[in-house]
C-alpha cells in the first residue's frame, strides 16, 4: 500500500477546519496510520520547501507555515499519493475546482489548507522528514473488503 504525507496548515487549525479536512480523507476510504501536531521551525521548512527557496513568496510561505502549529498526517491506500493530491486540488485555492479541499475552503495560493506529497518518491522523503518508524501504527482494517476488490493494487 502507498503512503502519503498531508500537512494541515496553520490556517486550517486556526479556522477550525481540522476535523472537516480529516473527515474527507476518512470518508474517501484512506487509512490514517500516523498523526501528530507540531510547531514547524525555519530549519525544517527550508528543507521541506527547498525547491521554492528562490521564489519571492518564500519568506511569507515560511512565516505562514509557522504562524501556528500544523497537523501532520500519513494516509495509506492504493495510489494514495495521486488520490490525495487530486482531493486537495490546484495550488491556488481560488482556481481549485469546487469539490476539492482547496476549492471548498480556500481563497489563496499560500493559505491553501493542506500540503500533499506530489509523488511516491517525495512522499517517502517527506514522511521520513516528519515521522520516525515508531510513529506509525499497525492495526486491522476490517472494512478492507468493502473498500477494494481482491485484485486491486
Ligand atoms: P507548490 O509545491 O508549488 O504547490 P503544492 O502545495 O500544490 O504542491 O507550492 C508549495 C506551497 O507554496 C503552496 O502550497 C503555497 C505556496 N505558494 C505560494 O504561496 N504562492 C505561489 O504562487 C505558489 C506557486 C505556491
Amino acid at each position: 500500500m502507498e503512503r502519503t504525507l498531508v500537512i494541515l496548515k496553520p490556517g486550517t487549525l486556526q479556522r477550525g477546519l481540522v476535523g472537516e479536512v480529516i473527515s474527507r480523507f476518512e470518508k474517501k476510504g484512506l487509512k490514517l496510520v500516523a498523526m501528530k501536531m507540531k510547531q514547524l521551525t525555519p530549519e525544517i521548512l527550508d528543507e521541506h520547501y527547498a525547491h521554492l527557496k528562490d521564489k519571492p513568496f518564500f519568506p511569507w510561505l515560511k512565516a505562514g507555515m509557522m504562524a501556528a502549529p500544523v497537523i501532520l498526517c500519513c494516509w495509506e491506500g492504493f495510489e494514495a499519493v495521486r488520490t490525495v493530491r487530486e482531493m486537495a486540488g490546484a495550488t491556488n485555492a481560488r482556481k481549485a475546482v469546487p469539490g476539492t479541499i482547496r476549492g471548498d475552503y480556500g481563497m489563496s495560493s499560500q493559505e491553501n489548507i493542506v500540503h500533499t506529497s506530489d509523488s511516491p518518491e517525495n512522499a517517502k522523503i517527506e514522511l521520513d522528514r516528519f515521522f520516525s518508524p515508531g510513529d506509525y501504527c499497525e492495526y486491522p482494517s476490517p472494512l478492507q473488503q468493502y473498500l477494494y476488490a481482491p485484485d486491486e493494487k
